[in-house]
């Protein structure tokens, strides 16, 4: 039977470590992807990196999609120029570094050269998208896919529109997550950090009041996180965590309603990590944990274990019940 390709094409523009990812999703179910990027050498080694990455891939039973490496990068191109890479494409995913000014200017010069029908998205973590979609002629195709790190393991991707953002806009793009085997959440209007980044904050402020306080030490926090509470949420989010350990949410309420308030009183201000007393303690005792030159090192771990529990979490799905 010959490969399923597609025939839309999609445009990526930035080919470091995050445009690449999201290239490979795309070629998984057959996408015709180009890559664009300032630096004319970081496509050609963008390119040459994804055939490697889709080969060990593949070697090792990790690809995605139903088409061979193969025939996934047949679906990958490069181009040093900005208009090849995006004309007639159903979908733009913007990857270039995290500032304002800089992604300004490239949804500026994708307006110029897109037609009304190309959503033109953006991988930022941090910007809002009225940010840099104001003024444009084809601000109402903007809206914010923004990825978790490593996007080939770690599926979730937040959907943020501005709030101009054509409604067609943000349901086309959760279906095209979904058709490249990610896990869209929409958010229905854009705030500060999106949904992902205010839940990690409100995490690190707490850790950080409680090392502060010399509650607790560096290491045994994080091993509240990677032994306790993240061992139910890598499978179970914090409500239907609740729902479980009581007799259901009402009864959950009931039961620790009250106390939860009352503890989250006692949670003090804000840290402010810049003017933290802590901040050298903190800084020393992870170095010990994690020395600075061992972090690569580190990562390559970290990535591993988000590939087995990847695979783990696509296991339990297929046993988990539907009601
Ligand atoms: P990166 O620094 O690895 O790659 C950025 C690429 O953009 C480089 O290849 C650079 O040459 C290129 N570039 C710079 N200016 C350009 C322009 N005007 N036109 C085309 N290409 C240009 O950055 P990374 O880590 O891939 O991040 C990209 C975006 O994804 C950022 O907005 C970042 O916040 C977001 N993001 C990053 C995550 C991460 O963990 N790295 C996670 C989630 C989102």
């Amino acid at each position: 039977m010959a490969p399923k390709y597609k025939t839309e094409k999609v445009g990526i523009i930035g080919s470091g470590l995050i445009g690449r990812s999201w290239a490979m999703l795309f070629a998984s179910v057959g996408y015709q992807v180009t890559i664009f990027d300032i630096v004319p050498k970081q496509v050609t080694d963008a390119v040459e990196d994804i055939k490697q990455q889709l080969k060990t891939l593949e070697k090792d039973g990790l690809l995605r999609g139903q088409l061979n490496a193969d025939e996934q990068f047949k679906c990958v191109k490069g181009s040093s120029d900005l208009a090849t890479a995006v004309k007639g494409a159903v979908f733009v995913q913007e990857c270039v570094p995290e500032s304002l000014d800089l992604k300004k200017r490239v949804f500026q010069d994708l307006d110029k050269v897109v037609d009304d029908r190309t959503i033109l998205s953006s991988s930022t973590s941090t910007t809002l998208p009225s940010l840099f979609s104001d003024g444009l002629k084809h601000k109402s195709q903007v809206i914010v896919s923004h990825p978790v790190n490593p996007p080939y393991y770690v599926p979730l991707v937040e959907i943020v529109p501005a709030p101009w953002t054509k409604p067609e806009v943000a349901v086309k793009t959760r279906e095209i997550m979904l058709e490249i085997g990610q896990e869209p959440v929409s958010l229905t209007k854009e705030i500060d950090g999106f949904v992902l980044n205010r839940i990690q904050y409100a995490i690190l402020n707490e850790v950080w009041r409680l090392v502060d306080a010399k509650i607790v030490n560096v290491q045994d926090i994080d091993k509240v996180i990677s032994e306790g509470l993240g061992m139910r949420y890598a499978f179970l989010g914090s409500l239907e965590t609740a729902h479980l350990n009581a007799e259901g949410m009402k009864s959950y309420i009931e039961r620790y309603g009250e106390t939860i308030y009352s503890v989250s009183k006692t949670m003090g201000e804000i840290p402010r990590m810049t003017q933290s007393t802590s901040a050298g303690t903190i800084c020393q005792q992870l170095n010990q944990m994690v020395p600075l030159d061992r972090l690569q090192e580190r990562r390559a771990w970290r990535d591993a274990c988000l590939t087995r529990l990847a695979m783990l979490k696509k296991e339990m799905n297929q046993k988990k019940t539907n009601y």
